[in-house]
């Protein structure tokens, strides 16, 4: 079953052709990676998915919902059931992890005070991050930041959850409990996740399905194993890291 669709989408940013006939299935109940060299249109397939842009021409459908067709209004509601977790955090400076934390919540339900309470630390719970609940962002580390934006994004029980370099730059213990916690996060809430990610290792500790983004559209999907023996030189090039072979550098 597939929970997302983008279907030829075109997209580009004056006369840069970010995304060209892109298509792409989003299968549920599964972790989908995105990699792909930098600038080819990761972040910008993340943003189709849960209509921060729209493309120029194609279709992108969530859920069995038709994004071009919602209002701005709709669209803003129906993004409550996609969870964002930005490369860079994206927390307030000025609130504390729990109150970031909570915001989606305050915003966007009508639950009560102690109930909002109860769900943050139960989040921050499954992220580690308890312990941080009164603690301002400019206090954690780089780990419990990407932690925090998790929680963030989980916590008001999305059916899909994008994530957009969730272990970029970070150590290599760190980035392995980053890893678990974004495959154990999509097992809690039953869930479908979408990765973009630089760092096999984790795509293929982490990941179902392996979708390879390049020159505009994606060139290669399938099972981590099935790309992983892809034929394709492009792709053989980018997962051996490579300066030799077919993609100009
Ligand atoms: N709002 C925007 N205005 C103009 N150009 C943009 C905008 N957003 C993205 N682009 C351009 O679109 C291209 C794709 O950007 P995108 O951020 O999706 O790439 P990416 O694959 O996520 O790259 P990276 O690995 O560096 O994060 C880049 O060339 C970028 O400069
Ligand atoms: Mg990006």
């Amino acid at each position: 079953m597939s929970l997302a669709f983008i279907d030829n989408a075109s997209l580009s940013f004056g006369n840069k052709v970010v995304l060209r006939r892109c298509s792409l299935e989003i299968k549920e109940g599964a972790i989908t990676c995105l990699i792909g060299l930098s600038g080819a249109g990761k972040s910008t397939v993340l943003r189709l998915l849960n209509g921060l842009r729209m493309p120029d021409v194609g279709r992108v459908t969530v859920m069995g919902v038709d994004l071009m067709t919602l209002s701005k209004r709709d669209l803003i509601d129906f993004r409550q059931r996609i969870g964002f977790a930005f490369q860079f955090s994206a927390l307030f400076d000025s609130m504390t992890v729990g109150d970031n934390v909570a915001l989606p919540l305050r915003e966007h339900t009508r639950l009560s005070k102690t109930d909002i309470d109860r769900i943050v630390n139960r989040t921050l719970d499954s992220v580690g991050l308890l312990q941080a609940r009164e603690q301002m962002p400019a206090e954690l580390s780089g780990g419990m930041l990407k932690r925090a934006g998790f929680a963030r994004a989980v916590v008001n029980n999305p059916r899909l959850v994008l994530y957009d370099e969730p272990t970029t730059g970070l150590d290599p213990i760190i980035t392995h409990v980053l890893t678990d916690t974004i495959k154990r996060l999509r097992q809690q809430l039953d869930g479908t996740a979408v990765v973009v990610s630089h760092d096999l290792d984790s795509i293929y500790a982490m990941g179902d399905y392996i979708a390879m983004l390049f020159e505009g559209a994606i060139i290669e999907y399938g099972t981590v194993e099935e790309v992983r023996r892809s034929v394709n030189p492009i792709v053989q090039q980018f997962l051996q890291g490579s300066e030799v072979g077919p993609i100009p550098i």
